[in-house]
């Protein structure tokens, strides 16, 4: 873990949200809630279920397929870390969920249940921070039973907007060596969180075995005027408790005083601007 958040669950509750105002926070959340009901609406999850939410967090996904499926189905919780898992079992303890839902730590890469025995794997966001992906979409494979489902929901962040489309070269000497930094960041295959886009991870599905893959591709875009306020957060809050902050990648490349005023000049350039960033996400639905 980064020594800037201490775990997943602090991460998940406060630390992504940390650069939000309230609004902008509000927002966020109405966007994963939307996402959510995607994943489960794909998953087209059906009496007697049994379900595994992988890399659950904080429970956006199990509980929300628990409202779906609880009088008959089974919804297992299942993450890499305890502190997540104790979150949930907290949550479901104050909505006085007594049966129906079991708890599991378990590896995406290695799941701790018998082979064919689940009928439907949901997920969002978890393959992007492990970095072989094949490895766990096997293990989905493996734990389904024949016909099984699987719903899951990655951001595909190589392709996320970069600074240097937002900003006029004539401003900034150095604009060449930033483009060629941010796309070398955007093109580290031993970084989990862009190694991959649409295109890969259809294929870990078919080399896994998967049939029926369908993956649909969207852009999600917001616009909104730039408080220059918000650029030191942007490049100092981790993109994840394991995974240092954009300012640190930029000084593997650049000397440190070199970042802190390409900085001061992006808020003089986007400060007060209207911008627009495209983020492409993949919904990506298979069956064994
Ligand atoms: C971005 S969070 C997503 C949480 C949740 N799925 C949601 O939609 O809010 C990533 C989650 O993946 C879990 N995770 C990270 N690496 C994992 C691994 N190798 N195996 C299982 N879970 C993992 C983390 O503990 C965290 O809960």
């Amino acid at each position: 873990m980064s020594k800037l958040v201490d775990n997943w669950t602090q991460w998940l509750k406060s630390s992504r949200f940390s650069y939000m105002n309230e609004v902008q926070r509000q927002q966020a959340l109405l966007w994963l809630f939307d996402i959510r009901d995607n994943i489960l609406d794909r998953a087209a999850l059906k009496n007697n279920d049994t379900l595994l939410d992988v890399g659950t967090g904080t429970g956006l996904l199990g509980f929300g397929a628990y409202e779906r499926i609880k009088d008959s189905g089974k919804v297992i919780l299942s993450d890499a870390f305890s502190d997540c898992l104790e979150e949930c079992r907290k949550i479901a303890e104050n909505s006085g969920i007594t049966e129906g839902m079991e708890f599991l730590q378990s590896d995406a890469a290695d799941i701790k249940l018998p082979d064919n025995s689940v009928d439907v794997v949901v997920m969002r966001s978890v393959l992007v921070h492990i970095t072989d992906k094949l490895t766990p979409i096997r293990e989905f494979y493996r734990v389904l039973r024949k016909n099984g489902r699987i719903s899951i929901f990655e951001p595909i962040i190589k392709k996320n907007t970069k600074y240097y489309q937002l900003i006029n070269p004539d401003n900034f000497a150095n604009y060449e060596q930033i483009k060629e930094i941010e796309d070398k960041i955007a093109s580290d295959r031993d970084d989990p969180l862009v190694n991959f886009d649409e295109h890969t991870l259809g294929n870990d599905f078919v080399k896994a075995g998967f049939k029926h893959i369908d993956i649909k591709l969207s852009i999600e875009s917001s616009t909104y005027e730039v408080d220059p306020a918000m650029i030191d957060p942007w490049f100092n809050t981790p993109p994840s408790p394991d995974r240092p902050p954009l300012k640190q990648r930029f000084i593997e490349f650049m000397p440190e005083v070199e970042v802190d005023e390409f900085l001061e000049r992006l808020k003089i350039e986007l400060g007060g601007k209207s911008i627009t960033l495209n983020s492409p996400v993949a919904y990506v639905y298979a069956e064994k």
